[in-house]
Parts: structure tokens; sequence; C-alpha cells
């Protein structure tokens, strides 16, 4: 069955991605080819945006760059009056190239080297301290720099969402935050409190990625604000900012639902609302810093097939000019990503085939017992929902070079990242005097 989400047309068979038609894309630019509709990254933003601030006087979004940080796409996203949460300090050259100051940044990570703590200080970044060392680090380079530094601490709330357990951070056993329950996040609060350069503004956690309902986001706002409330009476901390991170999944597998940002909005800032309004606190702003849920189904990777083969018993293969390389995900979590021949859509999906790479690995498939329509060599071959994780986390297996990607605008389509080179492979390859 023919699956298209509605941002998706169809026209004489081909699939439409924005206005444009993608068997010209891949005429003009080649495959494989990532393809980021930039209306429909503009629509995301938009509707989770309204989400929240319809129902809070002081919301700030960070787009979470790591799903996706290419230059224009982090302009993009600029441009709706998005901050960015950044986990490098690359990342947080990409969001300041894109124009966004460091006062609507904020960083993560439970490992940020001294150097990238010393560009977050002075751009006056808010940074979410991840442990008692940290910390201290962060004292040590302030008072060094003689600058203050604007903190936050992740803590780990002990939420279970139902995910892929690689990308389930809320929970105890996850590497990531302070503990709530033992009290190791208050000890950390009232650490800060000692220390002459750091400001303490806010409290950060993230359940985790790809979550589709909205209990758990509840739970995490109901554990926070506990916590929020622990600190006003005992240590008359008063938090200014919750970042409650991302998560909000996208619905990958044509029975899956899209989580609804109203719904998560209605439930969360109820939680906020009336915790705040029970204890007379002030009305702190609320921090989101989603990824997937901006760009992932913005993107589709645009994949032409070179061959089948058939085999007695299972589903035919057939050979596309992308695989774990350019997207890992099903290879790293065994991801469902749908799969459409892009220039059949009207044709019926009555074969069963295997969607093989070109690596030397039988793990390098991106879907198998797929029914689609007949494929033929040189078809051109779609996968949908990659604009989130896809490039971000793609690599050079077999020095394939990675794809190029384009931006459509409407009726225009532009390259906002070069297909890699030879020569952008070997670059920075270096023989030994012996060798020479
Ligand atoms: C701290 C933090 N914030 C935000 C995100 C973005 O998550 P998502 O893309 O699921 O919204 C992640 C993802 O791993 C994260 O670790």
């Amino acid at each position: 069955m023919l699956i298209l989400k509605s941002h998706f047309k169809s026209r004489n068979g081909n699939l439409i991605i924005g206005e444009l038609d993608v068997v010209e894309l891949a005429k003009r630019f080649g495959t494989p080819l990532y393809v980021m509709d930039e209306q429909r990254i503009r629509e995301k933003y938009r509707k989770f945006y309204a989400a929240f601030s319809s129902r809070w006087p002081s919301v700030l979004v960070c787009y979470a760059l790591k799903a996706n940080s290419n230059l224009a796409i982090a302009k993009i996203l600029k441009s709706e009056g998005a901050g960015a949460d950044v986990s490098s300090d690359n990342e947080m050259r990409i969001a300041l190239q894109a124009g966004v100051p460091g006062t609507k940044m904020v960083f993560n990570g439970n490992h940020k080297s001294p150097s990238e703590l010393k560009l977050a200080i002075e751009n006056n970044v808010m940074i979410n301290v991840d442990s008692f060392q940290e910390l201290e680090a962060i004292e040590a380079i302030t008072s060094k720099l003689k600058l203050r530094a604007r903190i936050s601490f992740r803590v780990n709330p002990d939420v279970q969402a139902s995910t892929h357990p690689y990308i389930a951070t809320g929970l105890r056993e996850s590497k990531f935050g302070f503990d709530v329950a033992s009290g190791q996040a208050f000890s950390a609060y009232r650490r800060a409190l000692d220390m002459n350069n750091v400001e303490v503004v806010g409290m950060h956690a993230n359940i985790g990625s790809q979550i589709l309902e909205p209990e758990p986001f509840e739970e995490e706002a109901r554990k926070l604000m506990a916590l929020v409330v622990e600190l006003k009476e005992k240590l008359n901390v008063f938090i200014s900012v919750m970042d409650f991170g991302g998560g909000i999944g996208i619905p990958y597998k044509p029975e899956e639902k899209e989580l609804d940002p109203n719904v998560v909005a209605e439930r969360m800032v109820s939680v906020v609302k009336s915790v705040t309004e029970e204890k007379d606190l002030p009305k702190p702003t609320l921090m989101f810093e989603p990824g997937r849920y901006m760009v992932g189904d913005s993107g589709v990777l645009l994949t032409k097939v070179g061959y089948t083969k058939e085999r007695p018993g299972i589903p035919t293969w057939i050979f596309i000019d992308a695989g774990m390389n350019a997207l890992i995900r099903p290879a790293l979590y065994g991801a469902y990503h749908h799969i459409e021949v892009a220039n059949k859509l009207e044709n019926k999906n009555d074969f069963e085939y295997n969607v093989g790479g070109p690596l030397c690995e039988s793990g390098d498939f991106l879907g198998k017992n797929r029914k689609l329509a007949k494929v033929e060599q040189n078809d051109l071959v779609a996968v949908f929902d990659v604009g989130a994780y896809g490039l971000a986390m793609s690599n050079q297996h077999t020095a394939q070079s990675r794809p190029a990607v384009v931006l459509v605008n409407r009726n225009k389509a532009e390259i906002v990242r070069k297909r890699e080179t030879f020569e952008d492979l070997t670059r920075l390859d270096q023989i030994p005097e012996w060798l020479k």
C-alpha cells in the first residue's frame, strides 16, 4: 500500500517534495541525495512553539543541532526564533554562525572539555552541568577568565519511556545527570551556592528520544517540579529556567500515530501551573530541546537502484546506492524507515523486496520484506523520515562519499551540503616519513 505523509504528493507517479519532482532532482543533483523540505521544518517549529506559548507566558524552543547540524537548517530554525541546544564546541560554532546568540543556547553533554566550557562561558551560553567534577571545572575556568557562568543541572528523574534502550536517557542507570531520588541532585544545587562564579538559573532533564506517548513527559514535569519546590523551601533557590529537553518522536511506521505537541503541552504546563500557583513561585521560562520532531519528517533519502538479485525462497534483493554509511539507524537500532519506489507511486505495491546498500556487511540494509512496486534497474527509491540523525550519524564505510544535501523551498532547490569528493575523503590522511 502506498503511504505518503500529508506534506508529500504524487504527480504522474513521481514523488513531489515541496513543488518539485524527485526525478528531476535526481537528474540535477545525482544520487544518493538527502532532500530537506524547508516549509515542513517551519511548519513543525511553529506547531511546537504555538503548543507551549499559547499555554505559558515564557517559552524558548532550542533546536537540538545533534539531529541535523547543517548550517542552512540551523538558519531556518533561527529565522523562526529558535534558540539552539548544542552538544559540542563545533555545534556551538554552527549555531553562532547561524546567528543564534549565546544567550539563546544551552550546552549539553556528560563530557565537556575545558576548551568547550571556555567557549560556552565566553558566549554566555547556559551550561547544563552533568557531574560534580564538571561543576568544579566550570568554577575553575570562570575564576581564571574572570567571568560568570550561567548554569543549570541535568537531573535524572528516573522516568521510563518506551523507546529503544540506546536512546532512553532518563532511567536511573543511564550515564546522564544527577540522581534525583538519592538527593544527589539536591546536593549539586547546594554545592553551587558556595561558588563565586556560577549563577544557578535552571534545571534540566532529557528522558529520551523518539517518545510517542505523553505520560513520560508529564511524569518528568512532576518530578522536576517537586525538586524545584524542595530547592525553594530548603535552600531558597529559585529556578528561572525549566529545560525539559527533547524527545518527542515522529511516526516512522505507517501504523504509528503522531504525538501532538498540544497534548504534551497541555499535560506539562498544567503540572507547572498548578505547582507554581500552589507554592506561590514565580513563573519560570519553559525551555525545550526538540531535534527529531523539528526535522525528522522533512528529510528524504533519494537513492537509485543499481542491481536486483533473485534468490529462491527469500524476497528479491534490490541494491541501492546508499546503505548504512548514509543512514545507520536501521543497522544500529533496527529502526524502520518507510520506503517507496519514488518514480512508481501509482503502481501497486505487490512485490516483496529486501533493500540492501552497497557495503560489505550483511547488516547493510535499509529495509527487509518490504512491499513495493515492481523494481527495475535505475528506479528511484525514496527512504522517508531521515531528516534527523540521518546525515548526522553517517559515515564513510568503504570510503563512500557522504551524500549531498539539497534544500527544497516550494519550487526552488539548492545544494546546502556538497557531496563529498575523493579529495575530501583523503584530505586529512598523511604519509609518515618512513613510508615515503
Ligand atoms: C540532552 C538532549 N537534548 C535534546 C535531544 C534531542 O532529542 P530529540 O531529537 O529526540 O528531540 C537529545 C537527544 O539525544 C539530548 O540528549
